[in-house]
Formats: C-alpha cells, sequence, structure tokens
C-alpha cells in the first residue's frame, strides 16, 4: 500500500494517473477555445469542455438573454477536435433551489473589470470551483484575454488547494487585431470597424515618449475619443504577478484596457516591458486566426 503525507506527493499521484484537461466555456465556441481545446488535447489523454452561460456572473439579466448561444454548431467543432467529453449542464442542475454557497477571491474581484460589473467575479469564481471540483483536472485552460480572470483563478486555485494546473494560452486575433470573442458577432458593421481601435491604442503604446502610466492613460484617452461609437471604460497598467496598479511602466508590465460600444462591452490586454529605447510589446502572447 502507498502512503504519501504532503499535497505535491497527492498532486504527484493525481497527475501519475491520467492526465485529464479541462476547457471552461460560456458556449459560442470560436478559433480562442479552438486553441485552448488544441492544445489541451496535446497535453492530456482526456480532454472535457464545458459549455455553460453562467447566469450569475451576469450584471443583467438582457446582458445574459443576449448573450450568443449555438449549441448545435459547439457540438459539431467540438467533435471535429476529438474531445472526450462535452458537459452542459442546465441551469437548475448547477443552482438548484437552495443554493447558497458562492466563492469570492477578496480585493482583486472589486477592481477594473469587478469594478464595472459588479459581482461578476464572484459568478466567474464560483462556477469555476465548481466545475474544478467536479471534474478534479490536472490542467484547465484559459485565454490570455480575460487577464484579470485568469489571475484570479491562478489566486483560487492556489488559496484553496485546488492544485490544477492553471494554463494561460495566447490571445487569438482577428486581422486587425481585435481579440476574438463570442460578443464579437453582436457588433453592427460600424461598430465592428470602430472596435479596431482596442488593439491599435495598445499597439501604438510602443510610439509614446513616456513611460508614465497616466500620460500613457491619457494619450489613449485622446484616442479612443475620436471613435464616437466608442466610450473608454478603463486602462491600467499593473504588474501582471501582483496585480497592483503601476506609475510607471517597468521591466514586468501588462496594459490592460475596457471599452464599450453600445451595450457590448470589449476587453484586451497587452504585455508591455521598458527597454532603452522605449515600451516594448511582448508579441510572444499574439496570435492571429
Ligand atoms: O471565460 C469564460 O467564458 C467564463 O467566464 C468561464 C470561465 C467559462 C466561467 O463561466
Amino acid at each position: 500500500m502507498k502512503i504519501i503525507r504532503s499535497i505535491s506527493e497527492a498532486n504527484q499521484f493525481r497527475n501519475s494517473i491520467n492526465v485529464v484537461g479541462l476547457v471552461p466555456t460560456m458556449g459560442a465556441i470560436h478559433e480562442g477555445h479552438l486553441s485552448l481545446v488544441r492544445k489541451a488535447k496535446q497535453d492530456c489523454d482526456i480532454v472535457i469542455v464545458t459549455i455553460f452561460t453562467n447566469p450569475i456572473q451576469f450584471s443583467n439579466r438582457d446582458d445574459f438573454s443576449s448573450y450568443p448561444k449555438t449549441i448545435d454548431q459547439d457540438l459539431d467543432f467540438l467533435r471535429q477536435e476529438g474531445v472526450d467529453l462535452v458537459f452542459c449542464p442546465s441551469e437548475a442542475d448547477i443552482y438548484p433551489d437552495g443554493f447558497t454557497t458562492s466563492v469570492e477571491v477578496e480585493k482583486f474581484s472589486d477592481l477594473f473589470e469587478g469594478e464595472s460589473r459588479p459581482g461578476h467575479f464572484k459568478g466567474v469564481t464560483t462556477i469555476v470551483t465548481k466545475l474544478l471540483n467536479l471534474f478534479l483536472p490536472n490542467k484547465v485552460y484559459f485565454g490570455q484575454k480575460d487577464f484579470q480572470q485568469t489571475f484570479l483563478i491562478q489566486k483560487l486555485n492556489a488559496d484553496l488547494n485546488i492544485n490544477s494546473e492553471i494554463i494561460v494560452l495566447p490571445t487569438i486575433r482577428e486581422s486587425d487585431g481585435l481579440p476574438v470573442s463570442s460578443r464579437n458577432v453582436l457588433l453592427s458593421k460600424d461598430e465592428r470597424i470602430s472596435a479596431s481601435v482596442l488593439y491599435r491604442v495598445l499597439k501604438n503604446i510602443k510610439n509614446l515618449d513616456t513611460f508614465d502610466s497616466k500620460k500613457i492613460y491619457q494619450e489613449i484617452e485622446n484616442e479612443i475619443i475620436k471613435e464616437n461609437l466608442v466610450e473608454l471604460d478603463y486602462v491600467k497598467i499593473v504588474n501582471p504577478d501582483t496585480f497592483s496598479e503601476l506609475l510607471e511602466v517597468g521591466e514586468n508590465a501588462i496594459i490592460l484596457i475596457a471599452i464599450n460600444i453600445g451595450s457590448i462591452r470589449l476587453i484586451d490586454n497587452v504585455f508591455i516591458k521598458r527597454i532603452s529605447s522605449g515600451i516594448e510589446i511582448d508579441y510572444r502572447f499574439e496570435r492571429y486566426c
């Protein structure tokens, strides 16, 4: 009989059985999700995809109802990728009458996205914890586009000793750089054209003559204001490891941005760093469809 006495041995044991990979999604499967599935297929023996449009992470029921639902197409895409199991539960199964427990990563859930979407991250971390408990995956895959979400999930994974490996893969972009997102299909033709400002302002950061975060925010705001259909929600430069806001771009930074176009919210981010000639963008994390 094997006896183990530490969490690291427990993890080693679990990893030695079958490597289970989990890709949590809300459906409307796109190239971003498929890039996660493909990596999971390379890394794992069994790949599970979950499709559940999680009502408790939406601030209002209209936003929830308008979220694209394309289940037949989603299943076709996932079948083609050789996914082993798709979990698409009902709302009543996940949140039965009497459900009262939630999981919240304090402090970081109220910043940035959390400030604009109260309760959003509590909904995300609650459902992700439930999915991790249900499938006990060795590896779980997320896209870098939702950087704050990935930071919070890494935090809950460590704080609650869940100890899955959280794998964050590069944002997949359309040809003008807009991150692929389930919400992009909701944009009108004009809105879609205006949306390209999101990545443009991030890319242009390398042409700015300053490392000062406030000045960078101002330059970005000046650019965005020229796009009539677009409203800047926030732009923030933070240390990606601690999530604390930086007064100046240093060696290790990420710039996060959110805009609203009508009722549609779009977010993006790029890793940046200070070099002698200015600010450099880390293109290792850039992928196009
Ligand atoms: O990123 C998403 O699609 C969702 O927030 C997630 C992680 C599937 C939780 O509902």
